[in-house]
């Protein structure tokens, strides 16, 4: 653990992580604000509880002037909690699983291309960050949101390691599938996310490339953290 002075030196910043899908940017983000007392910013929750939203109120994900009023209305909201961590709210009610969901999950696909979606979570998220203190973790978060954030990273890693762990997510959330049937899931979101027209998943020039291939999440957090001391420590 980093004692406090250490932690000094990360006050006020901001870290995004962005990365394909199963690149581990969530568990890294997450374990890496807990490790910094930070908000950890979980961009992609947004945008499945848009989807969920539009889903139970019978909106065609395919709608963008719609979803994109419904985005403006909804209020979603993280909060810390003793046992799971984090949990994300709609409208008050308490949806970190319901947003795991196959069926949220390609609604969130579906209505991130909405210039209209994005615009207004593009809004609340750089709200949420005003202050730094974040680690913010999604497919903009390097280039849009936060271009301006004290150290980028992109994670990566390969098709096979990032199916296997999407594998083991959906076993354990109960879910039967294989990880052959993840790999043409990811394959799909991949290509969803890369050709989209509005915020493509890009890799920004001063992103630090960090590839998760073998690596285990703590080390994938212990490598960060050293990456973002060694860059704030020798620019405060
Ligand atoms: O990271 P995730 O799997 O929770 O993201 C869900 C979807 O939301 C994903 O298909 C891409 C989209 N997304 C986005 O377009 N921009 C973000 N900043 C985060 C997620």
């Amino acid at each position: 653990m980093p004692n406090s002075e250490d932690l000094k030196t990360f006050q006020g910043k901001i870290i995004a992580i962005d990365g394909p899908a199963g690149s581990g940017k969530s568990t890294t983000a997450k374990l890496l604000a807990q490790r910094l007392g930070f908000t950890y910013l979980d961009t992609g929750a947004m945008y499945r509880a848009v989807a969920l939203a539009a889903l139970r109120r019978k909106i065609p994900w395919s709608d963008g002037d719609v979803v994109a009023v419904l985005a403006a209305q909804v209020v979603i909201e993280f909060v810390p909690d003793a046992t799971r961590g984090q949990l994300t709210l709609l409208d008050g009610e308490d949806v970190t699983e319901a947003i795991r969901s196959p069926e949220a999950t390609a609604g969130s696909s579906a209505v991130a291309v909405h210039p209209g979606v994005r615009a207004e979570m593009v809004k609340r998220q750089k709200e949420l960050g005003r202050h730094g203190n974040i680690v913010a973790e999604g497919r903009d978060t390097t280039s849009v949101v936060f271009p301006r954030a004290d150290l980028k990273i992109y994670l990566a890693a390969d098709i096979k390691t990032r199916a296997q762990r999407r594998y083991l997510e959906a076993v354990a959330r109960g879910d039967k599938t294989t990880v052959e049937e993840q790999i043409r899931l990811l394959e799909a979101r991949d290509k969803n996310d890369s050709e989209r027209a509005v915020s493509p998943l890009t890799r920004v020039p001063d992103a630090v490339l960090v590839d998760t291939t073998g690596l285990t999440i703590e080390g994938q957090v212990e490598k960060i953290f050293a990456l973002a001391f060694r860059a704030f420590a020798s620019k405060p």
